[in-house]
């Protein structure tokens, strides 16, 4: 402890001071420099302390310089802590910037293999003049059948195994039924708008099935209509080609034989050449049945409001989650309503 502080003194101490507080650019290093200038470490207590010692002259002198002393390194250390705080946090949150209105990469989800290849279709149908049609997946069964040809009793009602809506409370769904097949809507469609017609309609159909790896109680068709004048089977094929090499893209070649459907005249089975390379790595070929087909049944144009001497039409009702499972290899039909990540993720 210096006995009796002189301007000197004083002055050489606050040189001191100066040179090592430039040095400093820490907090810490600024709490240890302040304590031991200005705060419980530094001699500045002594020193006050000495001036009632001292003689009015010296006092007078030293008094004064001893304040502005403390008071010039009260106020250095103040702002620069404040500004080593400052520094502090500026850097803090330049690194820790979010920037908000930045688009990060988020997981995006797909759409649902069948409503890709759905959406697809519609495409390509439209491209062809082809209207979209839709109807209710809960049908009169005259929609479904009667008016398909199918009457009552008709052994044909058993190609199908149907659900049946009976509903004691709701008197209009009274002889109704989960749709079978999406060729309600050439009915809807023919009585909405008469001939000529040219329409497709994908939805969803209802089978009573036992459910495997091919089978399920609902999957989706899409039904094919048109009716104008002179309509013949060679529209049918080239319009069912087109749509299918722009499916698969590549030339895709359609067979046709008869078949028998109730609403169609005749009845036709359309198979595709389907191309595969089997275990062994062979190219190999197929004819795969793919849908069915036909020149519309006099009766059910008739049933339409649609003259039969003067309009003919084809229609064809394929099955639109078949075709799914075709165009991507997918084995088991369950998978399309599994909600399986690591199957949906693939599309
Ligand atoms: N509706 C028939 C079925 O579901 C398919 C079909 C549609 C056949 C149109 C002929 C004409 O099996």
């Amino acid at each position: 402890m210096p006995e009796n502080v002189t301007p000197q003194q004083l002055a050489e101490t606050h040189e001191q001071a100066l040179r090592e507080f430039n040095s400093i650019n820490d907090l810490e290093s600024l709490k240890t420099f302040a304590s031991e200038t200005v705060g419980k470490k530094s001699n500045l207590g002594n020193w006050f302390a000495q001036l009632k010692t001292l003689d009015v002259e010296t006092k007078k002198e030293l008094g004064p310089k001893l304040q502005a002393f403390k008071n010039y390194w009260e106020q250095a250390c103040m702002t620069a802590q404040q500004e080593i705080e400052t520094a502090i946090l500026n850097e803090k949150l330049k690194s820790d910037f979010i920037d908000v209105s930045q688009s990060y990469p988020a997981r995006k989800g797909a759409m649902h293999p069948l409503s890709q290849v759905q959406r697809h279709i519609e495409k390509i149908f439209t491209g062809m003049g082809f209207e979209i049609a839709d109807g209710p997946e809960v049908e009169t069964e005259w929609h479904n059948f009667d008016a398909l040809n199918v009457p009552e009793n008709h052994p044909a009602r058993d190609m199908q195994d149907t659900f049946f809506v009976n509903s004691t409370k709701d008197e209009s769904l009274k002889n109704s039924v989960l749709r079978t097949q999406t060729s309600n809507i050439q009915i809807r469609k023919m009585l909405e708008k008469g001939a000529p017609v040219r329409i497709i309609a994908p939805g969803r159909v209802y089978r009573n099935e036992d459910v495997d790896a091919t089978h399920d109680a609902m999957f989706y068709q899409v039904e094919g209509l048109v009716v104008d004048e002179n309509i013949s089977v060679s529209h049918l094929k080239g319009t069912l080609e087109t749509m299918l090499s722009a499916v698969f893209a590549k030339t895709m070649k359609v067979r046709i034989r008869p078949g028998y459907f109730p609403f169609v005249e005749p009845g036709l089975e359309v198979d595709i050449w389907w191309e595969y390379t089997d275990k062994n790595g062979n190219e190999k070929g197929r004819w795969l049945e793919f849908c069915g087909a036909g020149m519309v049944h006099p009766n059910v144009l008739r049933n339409s409001n649609v003259d039969p001497e003067k309009y003919s039409g084809f229609a064809f009702g394929f099955g639109l989650t078949r075709l799914v499972m075709m165009k991507y290899g997918i084995e088991d039909i369950r998978l399309l309503a599994s909600n399986k990540r690591e199957f949906l993720q693939q599309f």
